[in-house]
């Protein structure tokens, strides 16, 4: 059984594609047994509440420094013995200390394909705000273990979306997490869940 835990800020709309798909077997034999908030209005909680996940908010505010935040995450994570993180509309910035335990076992999604509109001050809105200002025609969404250079660690999954002439942002946010996000998170998951991703370097090898 695969023990996953998330880290989340806002809707959780990710986290819910992820619950749906462990509950239609599309990710094989995984539970979610912890889901984690930095802000304690997320309604992400909610979500996990409702199926029966335990929650925790551990904020930021409360730490004197990014790596007592960081070391506070691990260890909440490390207590449900969890074998994989999903960042999920995660909106922290995770520093290397973070990732001690967890060497390529924090994936996150990020709403662009990487490399393009990613790295710092690119989430959320802004990635797409930033899309439709540069003119691009086409989008997408990106599924990635996390290293601590922010959206630059090695790529899993990617899907492209087309751009409407009459998008904005958020018609935009909407289909890019419809077409792609919500599904090729839910397959990233389940190929790790079956064990068929392994990391070279900078590259992941699916396994058939
Ligand atoms: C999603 O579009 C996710 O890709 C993005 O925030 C949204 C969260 O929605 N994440 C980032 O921008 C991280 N860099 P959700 O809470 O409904 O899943």
């Amino acid at each position: 059984m695969l023990r996953i835990g998330a880290l989340v800020s806002g809707g959780g709309t990710n986290l819910q594609a992820i619950l749906d798909a462990i509950d239609a077997g599309i990710i094989p034999n995984a539970k979610v047994e912890l889901v984690i908030s930095n802000k304690k209005k997320a309604f992400a909680l909610e979500r996990a509440s409702k199926a029966g996940i335990k929650t925790a908010v551990i904020g930021r505010k409360s730490y004197e420094s990014s790596a007592d935040f960081d070391y506070a995450l691990s260890e909440a994570l490390r207590a449900s013995s969890v074998d994989l993180i999903l960042l999920a509309g995660f909106m922290a910035i995770l520093g290397p200390g973070f990732f001690t335990h967890f060497e390529n076992k924090v994936m996150n999604v990020h709403p662009a394909l990487i490399p393009a509109f990613s790295g710092p001050g690119y989430y959320g809105l802004k990635v797409h705000e930033a899309v439709l200002a540069t003119g691009c025609k086409v989008t997408g969404a990106s599924v990635h273990f996390v290293t601590p250079e922010v959206d630059a660690g090695p790529l899993i999954l990617q899907k492209a979306v087309d751009v409407h002439q009459d998008d904005d942002a958020e018609s935009l946010q909407k289909r890019v997490m419809e077409e792609a996000e919500w599904q090729i998170y839910p397959q990233a998951v389940s190929l790790f869940a079956q064990g068929r991703l392994s990391v070279h370097g900078h590259h992941v090898i699916i396994s058939q």
